[in-house]
């Protein structure tokens, strides 16, 4: 990160705040992003010049599917090259993502995965047909391990016990996804706790280097909760969401082959026909309650820590040392600490703090950790960090 960087944040965060037109929207009316609810028709078009499109050898994909699907329906540039300000509407407009968090994400792809504080690819580094070699682009989301891209996600591989493939979707994982799905919809009901605790135990007994510093672990924890809240179709007949099999596999990029195997295509991602995004905004509100229901399902998958070089050596974190006593192990799951504790290291733990707490804050309750009653954390101690090897390998 260069010293530039904090004010070209500074400016995009003024951008945002601004209606945008999106002459490419058939069917969505523009809008200002800040409005919770969504007023346009929410079923999406993925006809004509919003139909499937697969990328092309040069266009970019990555880890992250909704941003992948955007792109191959063309709401996103084809390429995969995109702006900060499409980053932070588009996902907002058609899936019903929260301003919220489209700022939150897009702060950390800028930061991390962008090379003019302005683009960034939603896969590796854009090639030099897109972007002149001579100007420094970013890694894009796909080079962002550790700092945004996480381990234990739903359906990625860890990027150590990957060989560094971070991005593609892993078959075991997806198998597992669809078991916790129980044939329709058990996701919803509670499935995606089970998926989200197989997947932490996984990667801790087979990545010896799994890194489970408290950014990774929201992280990865609000991923598993995009999957159930933001991704099912929310059509008139299933106001609170229906995840079918089928659609999972359309959502993850598989197609069915000429002997009638299903095959997954790294990149492909798709929103499904007749598919509607939520009537209202996924935010950090609804987020929250589902972030206390899993602290009670599994303590484990929201306590910090890592393996320490082998499988099965997972260390937590000592929360006093951390938090520098605002939390201890015991308080950490008290009242509504698991929740304070989270939505503070979304604050705190991001690479510019004022930046950060302003942006995800914009979207909510500024008063929040009030309401909650949080114990007050003033700063993260990151070099604790340093006694994880999978850390010390970061990106
Ligand atoms: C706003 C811009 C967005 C950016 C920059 C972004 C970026 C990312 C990144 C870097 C990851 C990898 C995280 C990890 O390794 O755990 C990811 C994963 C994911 N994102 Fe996004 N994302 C965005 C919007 C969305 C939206 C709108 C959804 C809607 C559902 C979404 C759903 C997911 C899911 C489900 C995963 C987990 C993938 C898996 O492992 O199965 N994201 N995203
Ligand atoms: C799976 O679905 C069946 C049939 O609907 C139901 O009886 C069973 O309880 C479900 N299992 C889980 C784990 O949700
Ligand atoms: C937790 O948050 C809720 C909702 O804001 C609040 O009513 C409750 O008093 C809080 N609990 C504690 C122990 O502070």
């Amino acid at each position: 990160m260069t010293t530039m960087k904090p004010t070209t944040l500074f400016l995009s965060f003024l951008s945002i705040s601004l209606a945008y037109a999106f002459p490419s929207f058939d069917q969505i009316q523009p809008k200002t992003p800040a409005l919770p609810t969504l007023l346009a028709p929410r079923r999406i078009d993925v006809s004509g010049k919003h139909a499937f499109v697969p990328p092309s050898a040069d266009d970019m994909r990555g880890p992250c599917p909704a941003m992948n699907a955007l792109a191959n329906h063309n709401y996103l540039p084809h390429s995969g090259y995109i702006t900060v300000e499409e980053g932070t509407t588009i996902p907002n407009l058609v899936w019903g993502f929260g301003v919220d968090f489209t700022e939150l994400a897009i702060l950390l792809a800028q930061v991390y995965g962008s090379g003019d504080g302005v683009h960034f690819s939603i896969g590796g580094p854009p090639p030099p047909s897109l972007v002149p070699a001579s100007l420094f682009d970013g890694q894009g989301l796909s080079g962002t391990h550790n700092t945004f891209e996480a381990d234990s996600s739903p359906t990625r591989g860890d990027y150590y016990a990957f060989n560094g493939n971070n991005h593609d979707l892993q078959k075991p994982f997806f198998k597992s996804l669809l078991a916790a799905n129980n044939n329709s919809n058990g996701l919803i009901s509670g499935g995606i706790i089970d998926h989200r605790i197989e997947r932490y135990d996984n990667s801790v007994a087979t990545n010896p280097y799994f890194f489970f510093g408290p950014d990774s672990m929201v992280i990865s924890t609000l991923t598993h909760l995009f999957v159930t809240n933001v991704l099912p179709n929310f059509d008139p007949a299933h106001p609170d969401g229906y995840l079918s099999d089928e659609d999972l596999y359309t959502l993850y990029g598989f197609s069915i082959d000429n002997d009638g195997n299903l095959q997954y295509n790294t990149g492909h991602e798709r929103i499904p026909e007749g598919w509607y995004r939520r009537p209202v905004d996924y935010t950090h509100v609804q987020a929250a309650s589902q972030i206390i229901a899993l602290g009670k399902a599994a303590q484990r998958t929201l306590t910090p820590g890592g393996n320490m070089g082998e499988v099965n050596s997972f260390t937590p974190m000592d929360m006093a040392k951390l938090t520098d006593g605002a939390y201890t192990d015991k308080t950490l799951f008290e009242g509504n600490n698991t929740i304070c504790f989270c939505f503070q290291v979304l604050q705190l733990a991001m690479p510019s703090q004022v930046l950060a707490s302003a942006a995800f804050v914009a979207g909510g309750d500024t008063d929040l950790l009030q309401k909650w009653g949080c114990p007050q954390m003033k700063k993260l101690n990151e070099e604790m960090y340093n006694k994880y090897p999978g850390y010390k390998k970061r990106y």
